[in-house]
């Protein structure tokens, strides 16, 4: 079945999740890489902890949650004004570089974007970086009060868009959804912005730095099963796996 709908994990995908650390490094002088690091792997932790405790608050709160963590871990200020400003400043994330290009390629399948993140937080990021010319649909999983990978948040896609898992190309730079979504029923590609032997390269150096240890648990392909249809390093190679399948 051809595909007729690209839809697009957006932090890690879209939007450069490192693109925090400016914002982290005005505050906190010297923590940006440690701080990144910390703050994305729990927020992602929290986002499934309270979706298997169900407990699920939406994105905005565990963003926060997860960024108390991690300045309290550093010991560094928590005070409200603080973790205001920071987790607004997610609404800011610049997008991949070929991120509008490679979209605007693919304007003639449905685009759209499928993201844990809250419906405000998205709407933000998508108006804040411009990419909203090319989406048909900004969904988040808020209205099935559980985050990716719970299979229903990624059965919105269909709600919304009315387009079957079968025709549909998911498309994630993150191992957790790249099996989420594949185990879910979706054609599956995964951006690899980075290879293993380049994270193997860095975690194995003495000691290893943060963001190696960050991508070495969360931008590998999980050891799970459910592998990916491709595999591209940019998003540019999209129109051809999308012509392909
Ligand atoms: C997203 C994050 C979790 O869903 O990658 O956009």
């Amino acid at each position: 079945m051809p595909i007729k709908a690209i839809v697009f994990d957006a932090y890690g995908t879209l939007y450069d999740t490192n693109s925090i650390g400016p914002a982290i490094a005005a505050d906190f002088p010297g923590h940006a890489e440690l701080v990144t690091a910390l703050w994305r792997s729990k927020q992602l932790e929290y986002s499934w902890l309270r979706t298997m405790m169900h407990r699920w608050e939406d994105f905005g709160i565990v963003t926060r949650e997860s960024l108390r963590y991690a300045l309290e871990t550093v010991g560094l200020s928590t005070e409200p004004a603080i973790l205001d400003r920071l987790v607004e400043a997610q609404n800011r994330l610049t997008p991949y570089p070929e991120a509008a290009q490679a979209l605007d390629t693919l304007s003639g399948y449905r685009l759209a974007i499928l993201s844990n993140g809250s419906q405000p937080m998205l709407d933000a990021l998508v108006a804040q970086s411009g990419l909203g010319r090319y989406l048909h649909a900004v969904i988040s999983v808020d209205p099935a009060r559980a985050f990716k990978p719970d299979p229903r948040a990624y059965a919105l896609v269909e709600q919304h868009l009315g387009v079957a898992p079968a025709e549909t190309l998911f498309v994630t730079g993150n191992g957790f959804d790249t099996a989420g979504a594949g185990s879910f029923g979706f054609h599956v590609a995964r951006v690899e912005r980075i290879t293993t032997d380049a994270i193997r390269q860095a975690v194995t150096e003495q000691p290893p730095g943060a963001t190696a240890m960050f991508r070495a648990l969360r931008m590998r392909l999980e050891a799970i099963g459910f592998a990916p249809e491709a595999v591209v390093t940019t998003l540019t190679e999209l129109p051809a796996v999308a012509a392909s399948i």
